[in-house]
């Protein structure tokens, strides 16, 4: 007995069982039970004798796992506009970020606010997502920057994840920025980070996973270094904004420690993509952020095919470079600045976005056995997702 049945469908499975990796499966079924998919297949092997308590009709339309943004910063308080005209008059992010503003204005207003403000934003901010399927989350501290505030976001990450019922991972980005307390100290800030913060946070259960700002705004390899020997000798799983600005090699440190993703990569080389492709770490592109901040450089697209690199997208959703909340737009912009095929953008929203936060397992693809996160399109064919922007019909 399945408790939903929906017929009548055209499924995209995320699966490889085709060409192109979609795992298209026309005329299909999709049975659930106890809120995990049960029965996936033709509508013709349904097998007989399996009634439902709920029967839904599809209506000829085309169902896909629920869409996974597998990197977030999607609490803050405040916004940076004003730095947006600033960078049109010609300023850089780093000359902004230099003079004190950028992440720094944002943790300014973080820790101005309430955890009940920062819940009331960010809330409204995941179901404007949510409007365009977006099932799973990964949402990231680092606009605190001191223990309450990385805790009051953490705390926040917590409580959105449990009073929507989503899939979130909770990420500690405590090394995204050199908080003004420690100005001229990082090596004290990434001690205070690997002795106190992390640990502490770990032990109230705050944290899944564990990131870091490699570039010369951020930390050095040798400082990132330090944060990931903590992080592992916590059991927490690593990933790194690594190559964004400039290539400090930090995608290789990550696959060094075994790095769920590598992420913006821009300036990635080709021992960083062989590097990640031995390590098994997921390629998180991010153009929002290169499209916002009129980057030049693009990812290395055709160096991760050739070292077969898991390709994944994300909005980067965050108030400095990517202020975007849609991920389909992302999807757009993946094939129109990055080159990607609509297959690989739609597999980096789904199959290897759930890779990249280690929920390979769970969600991602409409297979047996996964969680029945289902999205329903009313497109003809998948790679319309890829082609109507900001948004094809959910
Ligand atoms: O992913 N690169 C560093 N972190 C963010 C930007 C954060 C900010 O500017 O507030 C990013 O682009
Ligand atoms: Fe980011």
């Amino acid at each position: 007995m399945f408790d939903r049945l929906l017929l009548n469908v055209h499924a995209a499975t995320m699966t490889a069982h085709d060409a192109g990796g979609l795992g298209i499966i026309e005329n299909a079924a999709v049975g659930v039970t106890g809120g995990k998919i049960t029965f996936i297949g033709a509508e013709k092997d349904l097998p007989a004798g399996r009634p439902a308590r709920e029967t839904a009709d599809g209506g000829g339309k085309w169902v896909t796992p629920a869409f996974i943004d597998c990197h977030t910063h999607l609490i803050y308080a405040g916004n940076r506009a004003a730095e947006f005209e600033k960078r049109l008059q010609g300023a850089s992010y780093e000359e902004i970020s230099r003079a004190g503003g950028g992440i720094l204005s944002t943790v300014r207003a973080t820790r101005d606010a309430t955890e009940q403000e920062l819940f009331d934003l960010s809330l409204r901010r995941l179901k404007t997502m949510l409007m365009e399927g977006v099932g799973t989350f990964e949402i990231k501290s680092g606009y605190g920057l001191d223990f309450e505030t990385e805790r009051r976001m953490l705390r926040v990450a917590t409580r959105l994840r449990d009073e929507t019922n989503l899939r979130v991972q909770r990420t500690f980005l405590g090394a995204h920025a050199l908080p003004p307390e420690y100005a001229g100290r990082p090596d004290d800030y990434i001690g205070h980070i690997c002795d106190d913060m992390l640990p502490a946070l770990h032990a109230e259960k705050l944290v899944d996973a564990v990131d870091g700002f490699c570039e010369n705004i951020g930390f050095s390899r040798a400082q990132i270094e330090r944060v990931f020997k903590k992080a592992r000798e916590l059991g927490l799983p690593v990933k790194l904004h690594a190559e964004q600005l400039s290539n400090l090699n930090g995608a290789a440190l990550a696959a060094q420690y075994g790095a769920l993703s590598a992420d913006h990569i821009e300036y990635l080389d080709e021992d960083g993509a062989a590097a990640m492709a031995k390590a098994g770490t997921v390629a998180v592109l991010l153009p929002g952020a290169f499209y916002f901040l009129r980057e030049k450089h693009a990812p290395p697209v055709e160096l991760l095919r050739k070292h077969r690199v898991p390709m994944a997208v994300a909005t980067d959703h965050n108030p400095g470079t990517s202020p975007t909340l849609s991920l389909l737009l992302m999807l757009n912009m993946s094939c129109t600045h990055f080159r990607l095929t609509p297959e690989e953008a739609l597999l980096g929203i789904t199959r290897h976005a759930a890779r990249a936060l280690g929920f390979q397992s769970v969600c991602g693809t409409l297979e047996e056995g996964k969680a029945a996160d289902l999205a329903l399109w009313d497109v003809s064919h998948p790679r319309d997702l890829c082609y109507y922007f900001p948004r094809p019909p959910l």
